[in-house]
C-alpha cells in the first residue's frame, strides 16, 4: 500500500510539474492544459479575418485531433483574431483553447 501511495503522489507531482511548469511550453500550450498534442487552427487552413468561413477547418481540426483521445488528448489553439464559423462538434479528451483576443463568430 505504502509504495503504491508514494508512487501515486510522485506521479501527481510530476504531472503537476509538467502542466504548470510546462517544460519549454508557450503560454498558449500551458493554457491548453495537459494535452499532449497541441495544434493551431491555422494549421488546418483557418483564417481569423472575420470574413472567411472556417467551418471546414474547425471540423478537420477536431476530426484530426480526435485521433489522440487515447494518448493524453489534444488541444486546438485559436490565436487572436475573429474566426467566423458554422456549427461543429467537439470530441472527447479535447480542449478548445481561445487565446486572449480570439473571438469565435457564429455564421447566420
Ligand atoms: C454533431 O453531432 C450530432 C450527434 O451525432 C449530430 O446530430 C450533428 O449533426 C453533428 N453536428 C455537426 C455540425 O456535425
Amino acid at each position: 500500500l505504502v509504495p503504491s501511495l508514494l508512487q501515486a503522489v510522485l506521479c501527481a507531482a510530476v504531472a503537476l510539474a509538467l502542466c504548470v511548469g510546462g517544460i519549454g511550453a508557450t503560454p498558449a500550450a500551458r493554457g491548453a492544459g495537459c494535452r499532449k498534442h497541441v495544434r493551431r487552427v491555422t494549421e488546418y487552413g483557418a483564417v481569423g479575418d472575420g470574413k472567411t468561413l472556417n467551418t471546414a477547418a474547425f471540423a478537420r481540426a477536431v476530426a484530426d485531433l480526435g485521433r489522440y483521445a487515447g494518448d493524453r488528448g489534444a488541444a486546438l489553439v485559436v490565436p487572436a483574431g475573429r474566426w467566423l464559423t458554422g456549427p461543429f462538434n467537439l470530441t472527447s479528451h479535447f480542449t478548445l483553447f481561445l487565446h486572449r483576443g480570439a473571438e469565435i463568430l457564429a455564421s447566420q
